[in-house]
């Protein structure tokens, strides 16, 4: 009878809650987002990469809500979140031996590995698919949130569909809040883009399906090989078989057009070429560069410093936000090398410019 009056209470009224955990977690809170996970609700949570919408992973009808919520394509499965290796074990079946490694090396933290799915996962989540995303984050509310709950969450970024992915709640708050059951505010996400995705193939080696804070050389130098997919850089049907469903998605992107530039010294002639012959364009670049553009700088959106890629990935997705916010009809956006961490803010960008670089 309790239980069914905290269910009543909880989401029988519709009623929203609202935690701010930036400093503390508060245990009382959290085991009210406990009952609205366990009663199929919604939560919008932080996570170490980017704030993820989460639902239990083991049932249907809180994971058609996540798909709801994004307007997310129905053949783009969710990622699994798990707080322990047990709980990888519940969700998967066993690791192979490459598979274990990178486990040992990666987990918890900003990882995400392919595995085969054991049933307790429900379909929508994996829509279908014979496998899972796993992910073990770092972040000590949503692990606890696992933990406690004892419930493997299914978590997409906290976006509308093809949108830039929140990594604050100030950010999402207009575009997600009135879809939520529970809002767990953790201040900004440290890392701010999302983990990397890796599905060891048929001969052992690792393939980087998405690219994120755990690079190419991190995982070489546990494994000593690993392989990045052929399709981060390329724009990919609907219609194209891929590993990864994701991949076919317009993502990251802002409403205004965009396009793509590398700052040398031959660009940024193009550059104020562009900002002298069109007054409704911003630019989203790196502190040291602003004085080579001819621009305002209220029309300056600052990503950091270009010799930081951390701080870059942190401001990533809160600086492409801000592009809609300008009233401009086009923004320039600065590339960086395509090395380590810039691999993986590149692969973002590109995407936010919908392949548009020059
Ligand atoms: O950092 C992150 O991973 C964040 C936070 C919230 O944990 N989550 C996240 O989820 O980025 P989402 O749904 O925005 O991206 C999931 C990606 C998609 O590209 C999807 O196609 C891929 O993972 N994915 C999920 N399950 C897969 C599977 N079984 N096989 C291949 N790719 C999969
Ligand atoms: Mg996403």
């Amino acid at each position: 009878i309790f239980n069914y009056i905290k269910k009543y209470l909880i989401l029988g009224r519709n009623m929203k809650y609202y935690f701010n955990w930036s400093k503390n977690i508060n245990q009382d809170e959290l085991n009210i987002a406990i009952d609205v996970l366990k009663n199929n609700g919604l939560i919008l949570v932080p996570t170490e990469t980017v704030y993820g919408i989460a639902a239990n992973a083991c049932s249907d009808e809180a994971c058609m809500k996540i798909f709801k919520a994004k307007s997310r394509a129905q053949d783009n499965p969710l990622i699994i979140h798990v707080s322990d290796k047990e709980m990888i074990n519940f969700a998967a079946e066993k690791p192979t031996d490459v598979e274990q490694k990178l486990i040992d090396a990666f987990m918890p933290g900003p990882f995400t590995l392919i595995l085969k799915k054991k049933n307790v996962i429900c379909d929508v989540a994996s829509c279908n698919m014979e496998t899972i995303g796993v992910r073990m984050p770092s972040n000590k509310i949503i692990h606890e949130l696992i933990k406690q709950s004892n419930i493997p969450i299914a978590a997409p970024s906290a976006n509308i569909s093809g949108k830039p992915s929140g990594t604050k709640i100030s950010d999402i708050k207009q575009e997600l809040s009135d879809k939520m059951d529970v809002i767990i505010d953790g201040g900004e996400c440290k890392i701010g883009i999302e983990s990397t995705v890796v599905k060891v193939n048929d001969d052992g080696i690792p393939e980087i399906l998405r690219p994120g804070y755990i690079t190419e050389n991190d995982i070489k130098n546990v494994i000593g090989n690993v392989k990045l997919s052929d399709k981060l850089f390329k724009k990919v049907s609907k219609n194209e078989k891929v590993e990864s469903p994701g991949m076919k998605y317009r993502h990251y992107a802002p409403s205004t057009e965009c396009v793509l530039v590398k700052f040398d010294d031959e660009q940024v002639k193009k550059v104020n070429q562009i900002i002298s012959n069109n007054k409704d364009v911003c630019v989203l670049g790196f502190e040291e560069d602003f004085d080579k553009i001819n621009i305002n700088k209220e029309k300056f959106i600052n990503m950091g410093s270009k010799n930081n890629l951390e701080e870059i990935s942190h401001n990533l997705f809160s600086s492409l936000r801000k592009i809609d916010t300008m009233n401009v009809r086009l923004a320039i956006i600065e590339g960086v090398k395509k090395e380590n961490l810039g691999l993986s803010i590149m692969n973002r960008l590109v995407r936010a410019a919908s392949n548009n670089v020059m």
